[in-house]
């Protein structure tokens, strides 16, 4: 039996305050600990940014181009992710589980792209997403699609779900074909993804107004890369985004579609992480490239 603590000495610090300090993420305060211990794997708590690294493209693209094989072109670049954003079937296939940092996954599905899009159910359970010791679900939602409430609808119940057991839910704003991408459309489907209860959205960047996109959604915003540019454009695209309050990109054709996949993610990382300038990472891009691309320290 160990010893009954005989000491008179006691440190109570009774003069100072304890320590109570807001939680790092935007709209996050008032969230269980949980929740903010999984959101800690997914943003970097000193930048308070995150560079997700997307490859759930195959949940309805099959073997798109770069992801034909995952072991072998995406593997070599999730050391230098913050979170990875995927489908159970590639996590447990392709992904060692020696991996430590968050894991959000694709938890809505259905249509192919031979299909409409929108038409998409819940595609994981709770208990699933518990086993796979995910941070965050990912769902697609469609507003002004066709199915739009169909797809609010998935993302609320995912959000109670989630809620439920301290996992986050993103909200990734799908724009169709035919819809305009401006402020106006990226203010209304982020603003209602938050008010519904999703942690965090995913929006894709916009010329005008991007900065009063993120001022209007009281959780944190991150963006989607979208087709493949020359890097040098995707890091501008990153560097505005950055700039105009995004807490981070989730970042998928622009980095493995990328002549240099591993030099893109540290460049890509500079920008969101160091603040460079796109010309700065731009440079940083092309030294990796042709240095043997690699310059991190994990
Ligand atoms: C697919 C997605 C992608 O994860 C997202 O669009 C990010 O990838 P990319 O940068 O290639 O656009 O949600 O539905």
């Amino acid at each position: 039996m160990a010893d009954a603590d005989a000491s008179e000495a006691k440190h109570y610090a009774a003069d100072v305050p304890m320590r109570s300090e807001p939680f790092f993420l935007k709209g996050s305060n008032n969230l269980d600990w949980g929740m903010k211990n999984r959101l800690a794997a997914i943003f970097n708590p000193s930048s308070g940014r995150t560079v997700m690294l997307a490859f759930d493209h195959g949940y309805f693209l099959g073997p798109t181009s770069g992801l034909e094989r995952v072991d072998l072109n995406i593997v070599p670049l999730i050391r230098y992710a913050d979170t990875l954003m995927l489908t159970r079937g590639i996590l447990r296939t392709s992904i060692p589980p020696t991996y430590s940092r968050g894991i959000v996954l694709r938890a809505s599905g259905g249509p192919s792209i031979l299909k409409e899009l929108s038409n998409e159910e819940i595609a994981v359970s709770i208990d699933e997403a518990i086993r796979l010791n995910v941070a965050a679900m990912a769902v697609q939602v469609f507003i002004g699609g066709e199915y739009e409430t169909r797809s609010v609808h998935n993302m609320t119940r995912l959000v109670d779900m989630g809620n439920r057991h301290g996992i986050a839910t993103l909200a990734v704003t799908a724009v169709g074909k035919d819809m305009v991408r401006d402020a106006k459309y990226m203010r209304l489907a982020t603003r209602m993804c938050a008010e519904l209860g999703a942690t965090y959205v995913k929006t894709y960047y916009v010329e005008q107004g991007f900065e009063t996109v993120t001022a209007a959604c009281p959780v944190p915003i991150v963006i989607a890369g979208g087709k493949k540019l020359p890097e040098s454009e995707a890091l501008q695209l990153a560097h505005n985004a950055i700039q105009q309050g995004a807490a981070g990109v989730d970042m998928g054709r622009n980095i493995f579609q990328s002549e240099a996949p591993v030099a893109m993610i540290q460049a890509v990382r500079s920008v969101v992480h160091e603040n460079l300038s796109p010309n700065e990472a731009y440079d940083l891009y092309l030294e990796l490239k042709e240095g043997g691309e690699d310059s991190f320290d994990s």
